[in-house]
């Protein structure tokens, strides 16, 4: 069965005698038994925290796209992205963070593990099998973002998934670009793929979440006991918006990854622009990597400017009156952010000139072309 197809029913509830076709939300902290003999029984929800019936169903549908062995539940990517990390190290580990990370994880990981005596090295996303040379007896984790955030490289995922298991080193991928519809981490061999459900998933810019899918159930069940401790709860209201989202996702993807790529082939001849950062342009430097690993593009790409001052850039995006100047992607609206302010990067040469970064929201692709022209006409 076809992904749109199984998205469309997943977590129904069995049609009875007027059945709603989607599960209903069951807003609660106290669940009530009627037998005392049954409040410690492990194997039925006890509190709140554990979930509730739109969370299974939502679960499911992320265990499935993916193909893993379990998925758990977040408030937020940020926090799959962090406590899946959590839930594979111990003080005095080393880890390996691609230099493509996104930020918040990447302070993460020098903010907070540091604390907790674990070490963080960053390597170059394109360092593919070579990867082992830099595994050491403590390293613990492989930390892999492909297409990198901001900058786009695509990694070598099936390589270092070799270097890793030949060192039984864990890896993890933040795999939010793709929304798991376009690149399947977990075939080639990585063990725990993150998703911000937030983007595509939410895909109307109003709701958080987060969801971490392991490739086996031992995986799974560290998460799972990593969210635990930590308190982890996400509102059975935001489940159900996210598990809303999946019934469409497939379709607005498409339509999206179109308009960027169309974007991307008309900017890369662009008299304004140096070079496009998407991964399915053939120009792309990894585009031979991404042919062999994905099936598709994602909403979002970057553009380097032609050398031009930081007043320039802002006026350009000021300029915009179809995308809007904000962060994230994957909503119905578009989107633009000038990089350079967070863009930290210790292993690539710096860009010829200054980064933009475009979201592709459902807008028609001809007022989103038209609205960047507009821009480049008042600003240069
Ligand atoms: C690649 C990537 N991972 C994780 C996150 C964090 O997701 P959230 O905003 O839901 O915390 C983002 C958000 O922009 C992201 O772009």
């Amino acid at each position: 069965m076809k992904k749109e197809t199984k998205f469309a029913h997943i977590g129904a509830p069995k049609a009875g005698l007027g059945t709603a076709v989607n599960p209903s939300i069951t807003r609660a902290s106290t669940l009530l038994f009627d037998r005392a003999e049954d409040l410690y029984r492990s194997d039925v929800r006890g509190y709140g925290r554990h979930g509730s019936n739109v969370h299974d169903a939502l679960a499911d549908a992320f265990t499935e796209l993916e193909g893993g062995a379990g998925t758990v539940l977040f408030p937020s990517g940020l926090a799959a992205c962090s406590n899946a990390i959590l839930s594979q190290v111990k003080a005095g580990d080393h880890i390996l963070l691609t230099d493509s990370s996104y930020g918040p994880t990447r302070k993460f990981c020098d903010g907070h593990l540091k604390k907790m005596n674990i070490e963080t090295e960053l390597y170059d996303p394109r360092i593919g099998g070579n990867i082992s040379k830099l595994i050491r007896d403590n390293t613990s984790l492989i930390l892999m973002e492909s297409p990198g955030s901001l900058s786009f490289e695509i990694q070598d995922i099936p390589a270092i998934c070799e270097a890793a298991k030949a060192k039984n080193v864990v890896t993890i991928i933040d795999n939010t670009w793709s929304a798991g519809l376009s690149f399947s981490p977990l075939k080639l061999g990585v063990d725990i793929s993150c998703h911000a459900a937030t983007k595509y998933f939410g895909g109307h810019s109003d709701v958080m979440s987060g969801a971490v899918v392991s490739r086996t159930k031992p995986l799974h069940n560290a998460v799972k006991q990593t969210a635990v401790h930590l308190g982890n709860a996400s509102s059975p209201d935001d489940a159900y918006q996210i598990l809303r989202g999946f019934r469409t996702v497939v379709t607005r993807f498409r339509q999206q990854e179109a308009t960027s790529l169309a974007l991307a082939n008309w900017l890369s001849t662009h008299e304004h622009i140096v070079q496009v950062l998407h991964p399915a342009h053939p120009d792309h430097p990894d585009h031979k990597l991404w042919q062999r690993d994905f099936t598709g593009g994602g909403c979002i790409f970057s553009v380097v400017f032609k050398p031009c001052s930081k007043e320039h850039v802002l006026a350009f995006v000021n300029a915009l009156k179809v995308f809007g100047i904000g962060y994230s992607y994957g909503g119905f609206e578009s989107l633009c952010i000038h990089c350079d302010p967070q863009l930290k990067r210790n292993h690539a040469t710096p860009f010829e000139g200054p980064l933009v970064r475009f979201a592709c929201g459902l807008e028609h692709m001809d007022d989103l072309k038209n609205d960047i022209e507009q821009a480049f006409n008042e600003v240069f």
